[in-house]
């Protein structure tokens, strides 16, 4: 019978939740949405956990704000996906000053590590060199004049997936990078962007690069609007990051070309790190969320997946 009761589950009292504040970035992407139900998800009241997520609006002052007042409502733990690279110190010293534990989830700060007690995220310059060497093993030695939509500005998720894929773009003397403009995640600032480079750029370039899947969706609406072919059959090559379910239906379609996956399913990750801490044991001050790569059907590659239907209906975001 003890045995018995011991395996019952024990009913959790609201004093007894573990308080979790979350200032996520906003919802400006499909990626984000996926991220943040998988928070609401993995940090529920069953699992004995109280989460206060704060949409932030991709609003750099009202995420300093929400983390202030997690502070200031003495949270058990904070959670950060920062808007912006930089500009941290002050508030992480004030978290500290209060004695809360910091994790940085999703995107990366500058700032020092002994500010912060944990980081959680993928790596977003090693995305971007995998665009980058997909992209030289799919051209050869074909010139690529290529334009790129970037992510927000400041953002550590553009910062490194402009690094990496800069990295691999000064090995090839061949690819000139015609432009390069924020589309802000979004798939308004995707199509407005692809719209002004059509004006500028029209005939002159043969490769599109946006930081995220809703700018592809964005940019593929701009090109069909201009009557301009993409995608395997297409006169330019489209690669896009995330491999979110609609990005990968895209890929399977063949009309994005390769789409490089940043992972949002990160919330388990973050537990694990605060179920260590809550039980005093040592935890991983760094865990890297895995990625990979998919590329539409016809296409092998050495850095990416081919996508088949099963894939994409194993994928649930
Ligand atoms: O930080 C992750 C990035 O943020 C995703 O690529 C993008 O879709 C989101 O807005």
């Amino acid at each position: 019978a003890a045995a018995t009761l011991s395996m019952m589950a024990m009913p959790v009292y609201a004093d007894d939740l573990v308080t979790v504040g979350y200032a996520q970035v906003g919802h400006e992407s499909d990626w984000r949405t996926a991220n943040t139900q998988n928070y609401q998800d993995v940090f529920s009241e069953d699992a004995g956990y109280s989460l206060d997520l704060v949409d932030c609006d991709n609003d750099n002052a009202a995420q300093l704000e929400a983390v202030r007042t997690f502070i200031s409502k003495d949270m058990d733990y904070i959670v950060i996906a920062p808007i912006q690279s930089a500009g941290w110190d002050t508030v992480l010293q004030e978290a500290q000053d209060a004695g809360i534990p910091v994790i940085i989830a999703d995107r990366e700060i500058e700032a020092s590590d002994d500010l912060y007690d944990a980081w959680v995220g993928t790596n977003t310059t090693n995305e971007g060199i995998t665009a980058g060497n997909w992209l030289a093993e799919y051209l050869g030695d074909a010139d690529a004049n290529i334009l790129v939509i970037e992510g927000s500005v400041g953002a550590s998720a553009t910062l490194g997936r402009t690094d990496g894929f800069n990295q691999v773009a000064g090995e090839h003397d061949n690819w000139t990078i015609l432009d390069s403009q924020s589309g802000d995640f979004t798939q308004a600032g995707g199509q407005e962007v692809m719209e002004s480079f059509i004006k500028s750029y029209e005939g002159q370039f043969n490769v599109v690069i946006c930081q995220n899947d809703n700018e592809a969706y964005g940019a593929m609406d701009a090109m069909d609007a201009a009557g301009i072919t993409y995608g395997v059959d297409g006169d330019v090559t489209l690669i896009s990051f995330d491999a979110t379910h609609d990005g990968l239906q895209y890929t399977l379609d063949g009309k994005i070309n390769c789409d490089v996956e940043c992972n949002p399913i990160q919330a388990e990750t973050v537990k694990g790190v605060i179920e260590k801490m809550q039980a005093g044991e040592d935890y991983e001050k760094t865990t890297l969320v895995e990625d990979q790569a998919f590329v539409a059907p016809g296409i092998e590659s050495e850095y990416a997946t081919t996508m088949t239907q099963e894939v994409l209906d194993g994928r649930a975001y």
